[in-house]
């Protein structure tokens, strides 16, 4: 087998983990993976169930019928973070951001290259930087749960073809500020880097803001920003994402995306038109939902942590 067949991700372990406790009838509180359990908002719905009788979505989708769904995608990037981008150059449709990474790292790596995450991150993006041949090297984090760009050894700064970042973060829940971002940007410039913001949890934000990689890098910098209809949505079982960014790391994912998928149905992307339009005072009742469990989570844990016998 391949050397770049990574392991199987800690997802399809704990499905497998989940089917096998259920044969045995055992009870099962499930958080092995984060799926939503809220429903999407009305209309995007509506717009896949009206595009379903229209024969017109039928067929394979090439770049032509994304461009509707790539003109709303840029207009929400506009209206949420100042900047304006070329739908047709500058944004593409994805099958969910983790696709999107995934095609994105062969496309713009050779292999045996490097790329620097932060030493806790998403899981998948290990099994990506496999398949693409790519040596991965974790940052290690500070105190506050940044990674700590004077960390990294030589070696790995020699090597280093892309920085992937991921704020507001999973698995750690930090929200980068700006400055943080700032310094990413410049580190990543100062290195010849890419630099890759994997951005699905923009709207799951309790205090403060989601800030834009690409935006505060502006018009031109060497970056690219992955957004998902998954997490603001919940429209995860979709798979709908799309990526934004420097037009030349845009063909080069367009150009392997060409040769291994044709974009997503056309119902589902005019589903993403309308779920773009989603009025933010819907997506901060989700956020308030989140925060609320979050509070009764914490609350629970401290309280199990002081019956616990000393
Ligand atoms: C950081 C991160 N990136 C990407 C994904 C996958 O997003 P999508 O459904 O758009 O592929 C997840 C899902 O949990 C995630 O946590």
């Amino acid at each position: 087998m391949s050397s770049r067949v990574p392991p199987p991700s800690v997802f399809l372990e704990m499905d497998r983990a989940k089917r096998e406790a259920k044969a045995k009838g055992l009870p099962l509180l499930d958080l092995s993976i984060g799926s939503t359990d809220l429903l999407p908002p009305r209309p995007p719905l509506e717009a896949l169930k009206a595009a379903l009788d229209d024969p017109l979505t039928y067929g394979y989708c090439l770049k032509s019928c994304t461009l509707a769904f790539l003109e709303a995608a840029v207009a929400w990037f506009h209206g949420r973070f100042g900047l304006e981008l070329d739908p047709t150059s500058e944004a593409l449709s994805l099958i969910g951001s983790q696709e999107g990474l995934a095609h994105l790292l062969l496309a713009l790596t050779e292999p045996e290259e490097g790329l620097l995450l932060p030493e806790v991150a998403y899981p998948s993006y290990f099994g990506a930087a496999q398949v693409a041949g790519l040596k991965a090297w974790p940052i290690p984090l500070r105190e506050d749960l940044l990674p700590d760009f004077s960390q990294i050894p030589q070696e790995a700064l020699r090597k280093a073809r892309v920085l992937l970042l991921n704020y507001p973060n999973n698995p750690t829940g930090r929200v980068a500020p700006r400055a943080f971002l700032e310094e990413a940007l410049a580190f990543a410039e100062a290195q010849g880097l890419w630099l890759i913001h994997d951005n699905p949890y923009v709207d799951q934000v309790f205090f403060g803001r989601a800030e834009s990689a690409l935006a505060l890098g502006g018009k031109g910098a060497r970056v690219v920003e992955l957004f998902s209809l998954s997490k603001s949505y919940h429209l995860a079982g979709f798979r709908l994402g799309f990526a934004l960014g420097h037009r030349e790391a845009i063909r080069a994912l367009e150009a392997v995306k060409s040769a291994v998928d044709f974009n997503p149905y056309a119902g589902i992307l005019r589903m993403g038109i309308v779920a773009l339009q989603t009025p933010p005072g819907v997506l901060q009742g989700y956020a308030k939902t989140y925060a609320r469990r979050a509070e009764s989570l914490y609350e629970a844990l401290k309280e199990t942590l002081r019956m616990r016998p000393p």
